[in-house]
């Protein structure tokens, strides 16, 4: 930040098994989206190791890491970004289509992400056309599209009313179900009874983590 250098993490260990749901917490500025970022090769550590999918991110070329990001990593954010002039079904196949993945076979896998969060029967609406919580799974269905298993969401029910946030929050806990490894920002207590694993940040630092195996009350 100009001649300042803030700190946004330091010390921060954690383990995210596959198939569980991990929630980040803490206020504003604990680090939290810097986390995601590092997460899915956003940003780079300056020290210490980063092991996601079996790749060093610490160490991976630029490259490495936007090729990691493309095919494997689905990020959401709480502002949806969906890309207004494209349909549903266009917008969840991109991905697809930017690895060079036929356009046949890219709209049957979108077809199907977009089954899989209940948005079958609105592929060709506009992300104007649809409601808030409808366009956010869109971005879901486009975070998993061509069987991604890594979610990252930063505070996916931040911009939805309450009853459609929890909707939204079961679209996630039901893809963990299945198999989908998640990890997601929060700022409401409710979204907490989904998760797996929970840890609250604080300035930059792991202020607790509850692990699946302890188990969250
Ligand atoms: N691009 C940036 N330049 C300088 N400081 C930043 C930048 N992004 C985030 N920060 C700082 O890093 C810390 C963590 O921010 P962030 O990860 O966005 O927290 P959260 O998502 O929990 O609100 C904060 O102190 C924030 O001000
Ligand atoms: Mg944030």
């Amino acid at each position: 930040m100009g001649k300042q250098t803030v700190t946004a993490l330091r010390d921060v260990s954690l383990s995210l098994p596959a198939g569980t749901l991990t929630a980040l917490t803490g206020p504003s500025g604990s680090g939290k989206s810097t986390l995601l970022h590092l997460i899915a090769g956003l940003e780079r550590v300056d020290s210490g190791t980063l092991d996601v999918l079996g790749s060093q991110l610490h160490s991976c070329t630029a490259a490495e890491l936007s090729a990691l990001r493309l095919r494997e990593i689905g990020f959401v954010h709480q502002d949806f970004s969906l890309l207004a002039d494209l349909t549903l079904i266009e917008n969840v196949r991109l991905p697809l289509e930017a690895t060079g993945t036929a356009r046949k076979d890219a709209a049957a896998a979108a077809r199907e992400a977009m089954g899989r969060v209940g948005l079958e029967g609105l592929e060709q609406r506009f992300p104007a056309e649809v409601s808030g919580g409808q366009q956010q799974r869109a971005a879901i269905a486009r975070a998993i599209v061509g069987s991604r298993t890594l979610v990252l969401a930063d505070e996916p029910t931040g911009s939805l009313d309450s009853k459609t946030g929890a909707e939204i929050m079961g679209v996630l806990a039901q893809l963990r179900d299945e198999g989908v490894t998640v990890v997601l920002s929060t700022h409401n207590p409710a979204n907490l009874s989904h998760a797996d694993q929970v840890a609250v940040l604080q300035d930059g630092t792991l202020l607790s983590f509850t692990t699946a195996e302890e188990g969250v009350a």
